[in-house]
């Protein structure tokens, strides 16, 4: 076993993630305050929105609205989704500085999501990949269903370096592998995480799980111990899935930083901070997120103020 890292870069992906996932939509001056609020707490990166097709996501319809009205800091890092060179136009009008694009590990899901196969995704990148670079802009390639896809269930982890080698190959910087439906378990992560490694380098891998059945505290656990270092999170839980109600989303932010930071790594992020940031969220969705460490802040905040938060 490697040597836990030391420190940890949480990559906050709910005003992305999260809010895509959101039955309502919600209005741009309330995600703007979202977005500020997690500024607050102090992330490296922000994931703010996405520059899709307004018919595939329209809870992020306001992308070009948004990303140029979030107040930006000098060491934070504000990426945005890009799936073709028609997002890629559209980032860069509104001033976007780091991109991510996005395909998957299995075939059925790519087809769903961006309406390609895989490898027409790949050629979909090849000249945003190269207009980013162009333009001096940091580059995550996304691997969706990475661990199990929704149509075609087991996914081996051959499929996925066949993937990422492919981006590799593009030029990106940054790998995210994405746990989609939330369906991982730890002796998938130590399957995967080495092949990845090998390729990419531990430093330019991310890992993306979503806590649908509970395992992704659990699945972090296993790639720090592998020596990965960066992680994505979204404050609250927040997103869920559309098709689940009640469902858990993406890995909350609260509950991997109450981890982190209770084994000694360290973050930079204010979980405090980041807990007010998903206050505010609840209260634009009206309904409670799932985050467990949330929950126990905001019932510990209540017994506390006599029931006023
Ligand atoms: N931004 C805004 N509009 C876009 C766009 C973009 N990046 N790319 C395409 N469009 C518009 C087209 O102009 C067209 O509009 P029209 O119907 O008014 O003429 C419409 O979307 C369809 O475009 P087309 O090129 O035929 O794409 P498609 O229907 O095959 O869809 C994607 C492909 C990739 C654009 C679409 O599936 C998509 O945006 N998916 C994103 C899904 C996502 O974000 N998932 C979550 C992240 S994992
Ligand atoms: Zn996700």
């Amino acid at each position: 076993m490697t040597e836990i890292p030391r420190r940890v870069r949480v990559v906050e992906v709910g005003p992305r993630d999260g809010l895509q996932n959101e039955k309502t939509i919600i209005p741009t001056e309330d995600k703007l305050r979202f977005i500020a609020l997690l500024n607050e707490a102090g992330f490296p990166e922000i994931e703010v929105t996405s520059f899709v097709s307004p018919k595939a996501i329209p809870q992020l319809a306001d992308a070009a609205e948004v990303f140029p009205a979030v107040e930006k800091k000098p060491e934070t890092r504000y990426p945005v989704l890009v799936p073709n060179m028609r997002g890629m136009e559209r980032a860069l009008a509104a001033g976007a500085q780091a991109i991510a694009v996005f395909t998957a590990a299995s075939e059925s899901f790519t087809r769903a999501n961006i309406n390609m196969t895989i490898a027409q995704s790949i050629e979909a990148f090849r000249p945003v990949v190269e207009t980013a670079k162009t333009n001096g802009m940091h580059v995550r390639g996304y691997i969706s269903t990475t661990f199990g896809c929704p149509y075609e269930g087991a996914v081996a982890p051959q499929q996925v370096v066949a993937v990422a080698d492919q981006l590799l190959a593009l030029g990106v910087d940054e790998l995210s592998i994405g746990d989609t439906i939330g369906v991982a378990t730890p002796n998938q992560v130590t399957d995967l995480v080495p092949l990845l490694a090998e390729r990419a380098g531990l430093e330019r891998l991310a890992l993306h799980f979503h806590d649908t059945r509970g395992t992704a505290l659990a699945n972090v656990l296993a790639a720090l111990h592998l020596g990965v270092s960066t992680f994505d999170s979204s404050a609250g839980g927040a997103g869920g899935c559309p098709y689940a109600p009640g469902a858990a989303g993406n890995l909350a932010t609260e509950d991997l930083l109450y981890m982190l930071h209770g084994m000694g790594i360290q973050t930079g992020i204010d979980l405090a901070a980041v807990v007010r940031a998903s206050a505010f969220l609840a209260s634009v969705v009206r309904r409670p997120l799932t985050s467990k460490y949330l929950q126990a802040a905001l019932s510990a905040g209540e017994a506390q103020n006599g029931g006023v938060r």
